[in-house]
Order: structure tokens, then C-alpha cells, then sequence
């Protein structure tokens, strides 16, 4: 794009540029030639004419610059002009020598040397010039004499006033005027000497003469300024008015000989023209390589009374005009020179533009460059901030997965401990109740050992393949009994219906890994019963081909969400549609330990899952197939049902439990068990009925709370992860239930972050404890909370410190039936922390005012004194009643911050509570 504006702007600048006739700019600055012009002197008029006429004409010629240098009537001094004219390298050279023969080798050395010379009114005694220009001195000689002879008639005394007599002017015209007269004639001529031009000299050359003989007939000056002298001199010998006065140049102008012709002082001047135009104009001519004239003669003529008058007018009129000329030409110099700077600003502006132009280009071009290193440098930058986000990714995919380990191995470590709880209730139950040992306990013994064997195993695998330590190693296997076996092995221990087919009835031998295959099939078995709900559904089914066992298992539980396809091969995966985090069964790994074997065996693995229907693994393993048992002849499918459970509905707990439960006759406290390990909920029958307890039991989170609302139970013990509804849920449940307010929650779970325990307290359970527990500790647990708990009630129920506190007077029936509601509000709901007054007026159905009124009426509180006053004495009677802290006390009662209690409790009692229980109290306060 920038190239194309170049261009244009290059094209624009051309145009201006062709636009503009700069040769008259360069030749008005740097003529192209020189002349130089050696003039005699310019002390007198005529000179002072000539080199003004000479200017004025160079002036029309731009081509030519004109240098004058004045030899001030000095021979050497005009040398030495011309010399320095030579050295400047003149083109053409005029000289008006002062003196002839001087200056003759000079001017001969400047001819020789092939510079045009112009001689101008005076010559020197050489051909070697290019051409003489002046009026013929001679002629004006000869003229002066015939005038002279014409005003004498015939005789008369002459004085002749030469000029230098060394210029060629003086002696030509000398020469003709005396060449006019004839010996024989009346004329006597007196030679007046030199008069060097000039008046001074003349009169003091001349004084001798008028002394001698006293007046003369006519004076012949050979210029009009000796004529002058003469007439001075002639004046002042009283013989001025009977002389004839003849001058030669004839200037027009008040100082010059026309005006003394006019005056009557002359009798007659003879022209004598400067030659200066002709001159330039000649020399235009040798420049321009034209032929010029050896000599070049100017006219001349008699100016006297008769044509003086006119002349001068002539001569006025000519140089008025030549004013004019000069005006008009200083107008044009004024304009050429404003053309010219015209030009100037023209050209300085076009150059300007063009050093703009190269200066935006060439910053154009420099921005072009940092955009592009900007744009380069952005690049980079987002390269590097890409790696940047991708180490940090990496970082936290690292962080997330070391989480995940770390998070994996605390939940295994936790897994172990129900079976341990399990294995420590049956042994103190051994120990302590039936000092002997069942075969039930035994087998009961036995698959928590195996469960925790399992769990090692699985770490050990996963560690293994990590390491990349795990071979294949194949032998033969008979699938219809390996099968069937591994299946039936989960049927004896889970409540589900297990299918498994296989396309071969008979014994079928393959090569492959049998305990590959055995832990590949034990996961996704165990995955399958993680993902169906109780009396869920599992059909396996194995097809042989033949280098290809497939392995289908599939369920009927809840499915994967498609986009969880992927993940669940991950390792520590948990499904988020299981509604928690933690792993709900099994050790999260088993999926990804199944994959990692199938692909060590060469194999593929697929699921295929619908929401709400079930889910598919189909794994493919090389194998060869070694033998294979026909049946008939004919390849038929058998179906091995291997249990069908009956379908038990939502209650797990067996006839003969429910039984023993409801005969516990005198037992007082209902304890609903919920822990979805069958054999650990048996052992917590066992050892809570044992202690006279109602026992009930859920064996997941939804029968628990389904149980809650029908028993209303005065504690709940319930594990967290469990399927379905967790702990928390039920907990929360309950707690906001106000049917079930005063029920309790205890959580028994393997659990033990204190994140844990904090999300159960949230959730409002009121303990936790963790497995493996001791059954004596967990036993005397229960029954310190249930005895805490209905001492509150009684204190609840009675507060009859609350009530003494309040009038004694004769009560309206009225507000006697108004104090009845309001305990009873008061008792349901006064312990939530969030019971304020508006919830007090909404339940008594009263507006505040109206609730106010009542409550002064039958006490000296206001409503909020009075929920205050009886949190307080409620809390007062816990004191001295039970082992709680000062902190669960406060809590209790409905305060939601411990300090804020005491504080309340002291400003109301004047007393704080820790030392009210210090003075009442046995026990230790914490
Ligand atoms: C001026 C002048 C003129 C005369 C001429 C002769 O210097 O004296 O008066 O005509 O020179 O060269």
C-alpha cells in the first residue's frame, strides 16, 4: 500500500516540478557569463554616464552579470584590473583604456589568451582586439574645425586644449581639427596643451596662453569640461563674451555642455556618445558566437543655439524615458525577484513536502517495523503466556491428581475400617456377652478379612501397573466353571439378582491371564453393584470367537451421563450424578485398573449407559481358544441364573428382626440404625438391643429418613456414604423436621476429616464418631446424650423458674389460657436459634403489638426480654443438671455464639455462668 502512495506522491512531486521554469531562477543566481568592464576613471559625467548606461543595458540580459572596476586615471591601477579580471575568467572584456601604449600589453596578453575584447572610446596602437567602438574622433576634430572656420569667416587667433594627449581621443581629434586648416589661411592656431580632460588642469595649462596673448577668437576644447576651464579663464581676462567656445560630448542635464550651448556660455558642443549600450549589446553578440565589425563607429553631430533646444528636450524626453525604463524594469526586477522567491518558497515547500514524505515513509516503514516486532513480540508473548497456561494446567491436572491419590488413599484407609469395625464388634461380643464363637460369626470374621485383603490387593495391582511392573501371563482356563465361580462368589454376599450366559454349555478352555481376568470381572462386577440400587439387576455375559472373548456386564442402576463416558476409566473417578464427592463404594480405582489390564492384555473396552436404565461394559481380550465342549453337535445358549433374590421392598431389616424389636417390651429409647453394611448394622442390633434399646434399622439414606418419620426415634446413628441419601441428608432432614426435633443424630462414619465433621455439623447432627469405634464407648455415648437430652426437655417442659419469675397476682382466665399457648410455643420452638419475636407472634397468631400488650400484661418482660429470660433460666437449671459446657449449653438453648451467652447470661443474672457453675457444680466445667 505504501509503495503505491510513493508513487503517487513521486508522480504529484514531478508535476509540480515540470509545473516550474526554474532556468530563469538559475540563471538570475548563476549568470552564465561574465563580463568585465575596465573603465579609465568615473570621476567626470560622462564616465559616471556610460557605466550607468552600461548597467542598465546588462540588465536586460540575465544571462550576463557585468563587473565595472574604476582605474581612477591610473595606468597601473587599470593594469591590475584587467589582470584580475583575467584571473576571474572573464568571458568578454571591454576596456576603456586611460592611456594607450600602457595599456596595450595587457589587453594584447587577454586577446591572446582568446577573451573577446571590446575597446570602448579609446584605442590602443594594436590590432589585437575584436572590436573598437566609439564616435570617429577624428570627424569630431574635423568637424570642430569647419564650425571654427565658419564662425571666423576667414581669419582669427585659435586656442586648441588637447586632452591626455596619450589617449588615442585627444590625438585623433587634435589630428582632425588641425588637418581642417590651410597655411595659407588667416588662421593662427595655438596649441593649449594637455588638459588630461580635466577643467583644473586645463585652466593651468592654458593660463600661459591668455597671458601671452591676452584673449583668442575661438577655443576648441576637446571635451566640454576643458572648454569650460577655458571660458573660466577667458572670464577672467574680461575676453569671454568676443571668444567662440567650441566643447565636444555634448551631455544633456544641468552640468552638462547642451545646457551651456543653451546658456550662451558654449557656442557649440560636439556629440560625443559613451558607446556603453552599443558595448553590451556587442558583446551579447561574440557570446552568442555572431561576427562583429573591427570598428564600430557612432554617430555624432553639432550641438548649437540653433538645435540645442530641442536637443536637450530630446535628450530630457530620452531620459525621462529611460526612467521610465528603469522604473518599469525595477518593477520587473521586483517581480522577478518575487518570482523568484515565489519559486524559492515553491521549491523549498516541494522539497520540504518531499523530505515530509521520506520522513512519514520512512517512519511509516519504522512503525511497519515495531507494529511488526509489537505483533511478533505479541505473538511470542501469547505463546509464552500459552505455555504459561498450559505448565499451570499441567500443574494443577498434577495437583489435581495428587489431590486425587492423596484424597483416594485417605478414603481406602477409611474404607478399612468398616470391615475392622465390623471384625471389633463381633469379637467384643465374643468377648464380653457370648464368651463363645457361632459359625455365622465366623463367616462373618471371614469376608471382612477377605474385604480387606481385597482393598490391599487393589492398591497393590494399581501400584503395580503404575510401576508398569504387571505381566500377562496365560495359561488355560476353563471359562464355563471360572465364571460362574467368580460370580457366584459376589451372589452369596450381595442382594442382587445375577445373570450370567455364555454361548457354549460345555466346558470351554482358552488361553489367557485367569487372574487378569479375574480382577478385570471382580471390578466391573463391583462397579455394577456400586451402581444399582438394592435388588438391583447384573447379567454377565461371556462369546467366544475364535481368537475373542467378550465380556459383557450389565446393570440396571441409575448410568453414566455420556459425557462421563470417558472419565470413568480415569482413576479416582466418582461419578458426579452420585450426588457426593466421596466414593460411595469401592475404591475408585477399579474401573481404571480394569482398563489398564485390558490394555496390557491387547484388548478394548467399552460402556455403553442410559440415565435412569443401566449401564454396559463390553471388554474384548485376545484369547485362543484351546477346547471347546460340544453340545449335540449344536452351539446353543444357556442361561446359569445363579440368584434371584426376592424382592424385599424398601424395609431391609429381617422378619426375625423386626420380631426381637418389637418384643423389647420395657425398652424406653427407640435407636434407628442407618449403615448400609449389612453385617456391620447386624452387629449394631445385636449390641444396642443387648443394652435395652428399640432397634430399628435402614439400610440406606432415604429408609433411614422414611424410618425417622414413622418411629420418631430418640437417636438416629447413621454412617455417611451410603447410597442414595447420604448421613448429611439425613441428618439435615431430622433436624429441621419439627416432628423430630428432639430426636438426635450421631454419625458413625469412617470419615474423619475434620471437613467432614464440619459439613455434619452443619447439617445439624449432634456427634460424630468415627470407625473402628469401641462398642463400650459408643454404647455409653449414646446413653450420656439421650439422659443430656431429656434432662433439657424436663427443664424445657417445666422452667418453672421462668414462670415463678413472673406475676403472682390472680391471673384472668383468660391470660391463664394465654400463658398455656405461650409455653407451649415457647417449649417447640424457643431452642432454634433463629426464634425471634415475629416467629412467636406468628405462632401465638397475634400481631406484635397485641403480643406485647398480653406478655406485659402477665409478666414484667417484653416479648424479646421474655424469649431471652427463658433461654436463660432453661440454661441456668443445665447448669447444675447436666455435665455440658458453658459452650453447649449457650448452643443449646439457642444462642449462636458461646461469648455472646455468657455475656447475656451474666448481664441478666449478675452472675456469669462459669461461675455459677463453679459455686453450684461438682463437676469440672470446661
Ligand atoms: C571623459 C572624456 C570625455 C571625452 C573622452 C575622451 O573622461 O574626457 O570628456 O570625450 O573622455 O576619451
Amino acid at each position: 500500500m505504501y509503495r503505491q502512495l510513493y508513487q503517487i506522491v513521486l508522480l504529484f512531486s514531478a508535476l509540480l516540478l515540470s509545473g516550474c521554469d526554474f532556468s530563469e531562477i538559475f540563471l538570475k543566481q548563476n549568470p552564465s557569463y561574465k563580463i568585465g568592464f575596465s573603465q579609465a576613471m568615473s570621476d567626470d559625467l560622462w564616465r559616471q554616464t556610460m557605466n550607468s548606461e552600461m548597467r542598465r543595458v546588462a540588465s536586460i540580459y540575465p544571462e550576463l552579470e557585468l563587473l565595472i572596476r574604476d582605474g581612477n586615471t591610473n595606468n597601473e591601477k587599470q593594469i591590475q584590473d584587467i589582470e584580475y579580471f583575467l584571473e576571474q575568467g572573464v568571458d568578454i572584456l571591454i576596456v576603456s583604456p586611460n592611456e594607450s601604449e600602457p595599456l596595450r600589453p595587457v589587453i594584447e596578453k587577454a586577446y591572446e589568451s582568446g577573451i573577446p575584447v571590446i575597446l570602448i572610446d579609446r584605442r590602443i596602437n594594436s590590432d589585437k582586439y575584436t572590436t573598437y567602438i566609439s564616435a570617429d574622433n577624428y570627424s569630431i576634430g574635423q568637424q570642430a574645425a569647419i564650425y571654427a572656420k565658419q564662425l571666423l569667416g576667414g581669419n582669427g587667433k585659435i586656442l586648441e586644449i588637447s586632452g591626455l594627449q596619450g589617449s588615442s581621443p585627444a590625438q585623433a581629434r587634435h589630428q582632425g581639427f588641425i588637418d581642417q586648416f590651410d597655411e595659407a589661411e588667416n588662421y593662427t592656431i595655438i596649441d593649449g596643451g594637455d588638459g588630461g580632460w580635466v577643467k583644473s588642469k586645463t585652466k593651468k595649462v592654458i593660463l600661459d596662453d591668455f597671458e601671452k596673448h591676452g584673449s583668442f577668437d575661438l577655443i576648441f576644447g576637446h571635451n566640454d569640461v576643458t572648454t569650460l576651464g577655458a571660458y573660466e579663464v577667458a572670464k577672467e581676462f574680461g575676453s569671454e563674451d568676443s571668444t567662440f567656445f567650441i566643447g565636444v560630448d555634448a551631455l544633456p542635464g544641468d552640468s552638462g555642455g547642451v545646457k551651456n550651448v543653451l546658456d550662451g556660455i558654449f557656442t557649440a558642443s560636439l556629440i560625443y556618445p559613451t558607446g556603453a549600450k552599443e558595448a553590451i549589446i556587442t558583446a551579447n553578440q561574440i557570446l552568442s558566437g555572431e561576427k562583429v565589425p573591427k570598428t564600430i563607429l557612432l554617430n555624432t553631430s553639432i550641438v548649437d543655439k540653433d538645435n540645442a533646444e530641442i536637443y536637450m528636450l530630446q535628450s530630457e524626453k530620452l531620459i525621462e524615458q529611460q526612467q521610465l525604463i528603469e522604473n518599469q524594469q525595477s518593477i520587473l526586477d521586483n517581480q522577478i525577484l518575487r518570482y523568484e522567491n515565489q519559486q524559492s518558497y515553491l521549491l523549498i515547500l516541494i522539497v520540504g513536502f518531499l523530505i515530509l514524505f521520506a520522513v512519514s515513509f520512512f517512519l511509516y516503514r519504522a512503525y511497519r517495523t515495531i507494529n511488526l516486532i509489537n505483533i511478533n513480540l505479541e505473538r511470542k508473548n501469547r505463546s509464552i503466556s500459552r505455555q504459561k497456561d498450559e505448565i499451570l494446567q499441567m500443574s494443577r491436572r498434577i495437583k489435581d491428581y495428587n489431590d486425587q491419590k492423596i484424597e483416594f488413599f485417605t478414603f481406602i484407609s477409611h474404607e478399612f475400617r468398616t470391615p475392622i469395625a465390623v471384625i471389633l464388634t463381633v469379637l467384643y461380643k465374643v468377648k464380653n456377652v457370648s464368651k463363645s464363637i457361632s459359625s455365622n460369626q465366623i463367616k462373618i470374621l471371614d469376608q471382612n478379612v477377605k474385604r480387606l485383603n481385597l482393598l490391599v490387593d487393589q492398591i497393590l495391582d494399581f501400584r503395580q501397573i503404575e510401576e508398569e511392573k504387571i505381566e500377562i501371563n496365560a495359561t488355560p482356563c476353563d471359562l464355563g466353571e471360572f465364571i460362574p465361580k467368580l460370580i457366584r462368589s459376589f451372589s452369596e454376599i450381595e442382594d442382587k439378582a445375577f445373570t450370567f450366559s455364555i454361548d457354549h454349555s460345555g466346558s470351554t478352555i482358552v488361553l489367557l491371564d485367569e487372574d487378569k481376568l479375574e480382577k478385570i470381572l471382580t471390578n466391573l462386577i463391583s462397579n455394577a453393584i456400586k451402581f444399582t440400587s438394592q435388588n438391583g439387576k447384573i447379567d454377565i455375559e461371556a462369546n467366544i470367537s475364535s481368537n475373542e472373548l467378550t465380556l459383557k456386564v450389565k446393570d440396571n442402576g441409575k448410568g453414566i451421563p455420556k459425557n462421563e463416558y470417558e472419565e470413568v476409566f480415569k482413576p479416582f473417578f466418582s461419578s458426579k450424578s452420585g450426588g457426593t464427592k466421596y466414593y460411595s463404594k469401592g475404591t475408585g480405582i477399579g474401573l481404571n485398573l480394569v482398563k489398564k489390564l485390558v490394555d496390557l492384555s491387547g484388548g478394548t473396552i467399552k460402556v455403553e449407559s442410559q440415565e435412569g436404565k443401566g449401564t454396559t461394559f463390553e471388554c474384548m481380550l485376545p484369547t485362543e481358544v484351546l477346547f471347546v465342549e460340544e453340545d449335540s453337535g449344536e452351539e446353543r445358549k444357556i442361561t446359569d441364573q445363579i440368584k434371584q433374590l426376592p424382592d424385599k421392598g424398601p424395609s431391609t431389616e429381617t422378619k426375625e428382626q423386626l420380631d426381637r424389636l418389637a418384643s423389647s417390651g420395657s425398652r424406653t429409647h427407640k435407636v434407628l440404625l442407618v449403615e448400609d453394611n449389612k453385617q456391620l448394622n447386624n452387629e449394631l442390633v445385636d449390641l444396642f438391643s443387648e443394652h435395652e434399646y428399640d432397634v430399628y434399622t435402614a439400610f440406606d439414606g432415604e429408609d433411614g429418613i422414611q424410618k425417622a418419620i414413622n418411629i420418631s426415634p430418640d437417636i438416629v446413628i447413621t454412617d455417611i456414604l451410603m447410597p442414595g441419601k447420604s448421613g448429611y441428608e439425613v441428618a439435615s432432614f431430622i433436624k429441621k423436621d419439627s416432628k423430630l426435633n428432639n430426636t438426635i443424630v450421631l454419625i458413625l462414619s469412617a470419615l474423619t476429616t475434620i471437613d467432614v465433621k464440619k459439613k455434619g455439623y452443619e447439617a445439624g447432627v449432634d456427634d460424630y464418631m468415627t470407625k473402628p469405634f469401641s462398642p463400650e464407648l459408643l454404647i455409653a455415648k449414646v446413653q450420656n446424650m439421650l439422659t443430656t437430652r431429656d434432662k433439657i426437655k424436663e427443664e424445657v417442659t417445666d422452667n418453672e423458674s421462668l414462670w415463678l419469675s413472673m406475676k403472682t397476682e390472680q391471673l384472668t382466665d383468660n391470660e391463664a389460657d394465654f400463658v398455656t399457648s405461650l409455653k407451649v410455643v415457647l417449649e417447640k420452638y424457643c431452642f432454634d436459634p433463629g426464634f425471634n419475636v415475629t416467629s412467636l407472634a406468628e405462632n401465638m397468631n397475634m400481631s406484635r403489638v397485641s403480643l406485647y400488650n398480653k406478655i406485659k400484661n402477665v409478666s414484667e418482660y417484653s416479648p424479646v426480654e421474655l424469649i431471652k429470660a427463658y433461654r436463660l433460666y432453661i440454661a441456668k437449671n443445665l447448669i447444675i443438671e447436666t455435665n455440658l459446657s458453658i459452650a453447649e449449653i449457650g448452643y443449646k438453648v439457642g444462642f449462636q455464639s458461646a461469648s455472646y451467652f455468657s455475656k447475656t447470661y451474666k448481664e441478666f443474672f449478675n452472675i456469669s455462668p462459669k461461675d455459677y457453675a463453679l459455686q453450684n457444680h461438682q463437676a469440672p466445667i470446661i
